[in-house]
């Protein structure tokens, strides 16, 4: 193996700890940060997902209220406890997990979510002063991406970065985030031509496709740095990203694995924001 390893999990410690310190400094002017955290019915990712940040909330001295509704909640009475989140003042970070059940539309959700507690970055205000360079909650994974492949000390200014896969949570952003940081960006999807020759000619790749081992070795460009943002549960039970990890880790300079590369960034950038929604509830 050519490539060295991007450790998520050390980086999202920094991170964390990043997080603590403010936390502390924040608490010392009388101020807890508190993040909301929503889950409806019983999906077991979902749930190992809000396990983990309720567990990060507690390493870095955040204040957490899980709040778990059953799966045949009616849309009503899931906006209902989102507007009471959104009317108290100590909570300031409000998170709902997503995938939410069919009875539920997700965009009225997001939408009832007001833009200051919006920690996940999702709502239309926030994407929106994301794209114009406005300050803004930062989406947690695209973000964790950026820190990511900073953490490897290679220039993204003038590269070619092609992120593939197009979601409104990670590829889109991705995509803005690395060109707000001068790449030369291309965004890949079910319906691009030449998705091998794209891909094999990135010096920054990001895969956000959701099929595992969908990248392989002929599309990493040596000496490439590879960010595989997939998690996907195989047959065998283990999780696999969207990159073949050994065949594409004999190309790469830097690449992360899956789990502890980008899965622990993101919920570390989940604190960040959190802590930086408190500060700007306080205007401190
Ligand atoms: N489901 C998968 N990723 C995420 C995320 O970043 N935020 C929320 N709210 N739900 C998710």
């Amino acid at each position: 193996m050519k490539a060295k390893i991007i450790d998520g999990k050390a980086l999202a410690a920094a991170v964390k700890q990043e997080a603590a310190q403010q936390v502390a400094q924040l608490k010392e002017k009388g101020i807890t940060p508190c993040l909301a955290v929503v889950l409806v019915g019983e999906d077991p990712a979902s749930q190992v997902y809000v396990r983990g940040k309720i567990n990060d909330c507690a390493q870095c001295g955040i204040e957490s209220r899980s709040i778990r509704l059953p799966e045949d909640v009616t849309q009503a009475e899931l906006l209902a406890q989102v507007k009471q989140l959104a009317e108290d003042a100590s909570v300031h970070g409000i998170l709902v997990q997503l995938p939410l059940p069919a009875q539920i539309d997700e965009k009225t959700v997001i939408d009832a979510i007001p833009p200051e507690k919006d920690v996940d970055g999702f709502s239309p205000v926030n994407v929106g002063r994301m794209q114009i360079g406005e300050p803004c909650y930062l989406p947690c994974t695209p973000a964790g991406c950026i820190r990511m492949i900073e953490s490897t000390g290679m220039e993204i200014a003038g590269k070619h970065a092609v992120v593939i896969g197009r979601s409104n949570i990670v590829g889109k952003p991705a995509a803005m985030l690395l060109l707000a940081k001068n790449a030369t960006v291309t965004i890949c999807h079910s319906r691009t031509q030449n998705l091998k020759g794209l891909c094999a000619s990135a010096d920054i790749l990001v895969a956000a496709v959701g099929r595992a081992g969908f990248v392989t070795g002929e599309m990493v460009k040596p000496g490439a740095v590879v960010i595989d943002v997939g998690i996907n549960r195989g047959a065998d039970g283990k999780l696999h990203g969207d990159v073949d990890f050994d065949a594409a880790a004999e190309k790469a300079a830097w690449i992360t694995p899956v789990p502890g590369g980008v899965g622990p960034m993101t919920r570390a950038m989940l604190m960040l924001n959190t802590v930086e929604a408190a500060r700007r509830a306080a205007g401190v």
